[in-house]
């Protein structure tokens, strides 16, 4: 058997090929636009979302070409929130992924344009996608809209933003996470197991019970790196939570509650992994690794 590390790599690369395919070329008017769009989604990213759609997939003998489509709409999703998240506007980024932000290496009007972009075309690769069923993609859809809209991913920007220097206690902190981070998480996974045409109810309700854990622990895990990490390794600019008097779970909770509270979720996530074997061990090894992580 493969290590999981060879798998991981495998599927990483996997997913920068669906995404390099729908990207629209950079000869092509606009090419600025073009051109931007390709620098934010091909440079760089660990990609643990469309390896989390792999990993469900092969969690309930999906065929991973069929989720292909999948894996490259929610790291377009999440592309798209990285874009609008660093401008002036809202968190004010230089740096992303090592390299300067979209609204830094081009404009901040091209910056919006590339967000919206790259979420129409999250959406339209969804719908093309010739390898599923018609009613698959319809589910996968509504799953990735739902993730991505007021009730997910941008509600939570929406809270994030409004809590900036205003006291807030850990559920409100944990209900803005579950819908800022966690929405598209959640929806990675479920994309992944509507891979399988004929997915059991309970194989669903437990992946999606996995993915809540997982999702909340990558913001908590991302929060104590803010704090512990460096620059240069994040490709992010350290400090940028306490410069921006963001609510964080180490600032309610203390470093090393909050990390306790990010490795009892993630052996949460585990145990519910149980039922499907050795057919989770990718998705098993990404709950351990969302925690672990330095980066
Ligand atoms: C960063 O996400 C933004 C959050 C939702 C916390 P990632 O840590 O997955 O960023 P990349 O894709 O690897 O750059
Ligand atoms: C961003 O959270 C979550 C998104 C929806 C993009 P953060 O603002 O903490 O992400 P980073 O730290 O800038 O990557
Ligand atoms: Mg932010
Ligand atoms: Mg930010
Ligand atoms: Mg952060």
């Amino acid at each position: 058997m493969k290590s999981l590390d060879t798998s991981i790599t495998a599927l990483r690369q996997r997913s920068e090929q669906a995404l390099e395919q729908r990207l629209p070329a950079e000869e092509h008017t606009p090419q600025h636009l073009h051109r931007a769009m390709r620098y934010v989604v091909l440079g760089g990213g660990k990609r643990i979302r469309p390896i989390l759609v792999y990993s469900a997939a092969t969690a309930v003998q999906a065929d991973l070409a069929q989720v292909d489509a999948a894996a490259a709409a929610v790291e377009l999703i999440h592309a798209y929130s990285l874009v609008h998240d660093d401008l002036p506007a809202m968190d004010n980024d230089d740096l992303r992924r090592g390299r300067p932000t979209c609204h830094k290496a081009f404009d901040e009007a091209t910056a919006i344009l590339v967000g919206d972009a790259l979420q129409a075309l999250a959406f339209q690769t969804l719908a093309d996608n010739p390898l599923l069923p018609a009613a698959n993609r319809l589910q996968q859809v509504q799953v990735l809209t739902a993730a991505s809209g007021a009730a997910g991913m941008v509600g939570g920007q929406a809270l994030d933003l409004a809590s900036v220097g205003q006291p807030m206690n850990i559920e409100a902190l944990e209900t803005l996470n579950r819908m800022k981070t966690g929405a598209l998480i959640r929806a990675s996974v479920l994309l992944g197991a509507l891979g399988q045409v004929n997915i059991a109810a309970a194989d669903l309700t437990r992946l999606s019970h996995y993915a809540e854990c997982v999702g909340l622990a990558f913001q908590i895990q991302d929060d104590i790196l803010d704090i512990t990490s460096d620059t240069a390794t994040l490709g992010k600019t350290q400090g940028s939570d306490q410069a921006r008097d963001k609510p964080t779970y180490p600032m309610l909770l203390g470093l090393e509650q909050a990390q306790h509270r990010a490795t009892h979720l993630c052996a949460q996530a585990q145990e519910q992994l149980e039922p499907f074997g050795e057919r989770a061990s990718l998705l098993s090894w990404l709950a351990g690794f969302i925690v672990q992580r330095l980066h």
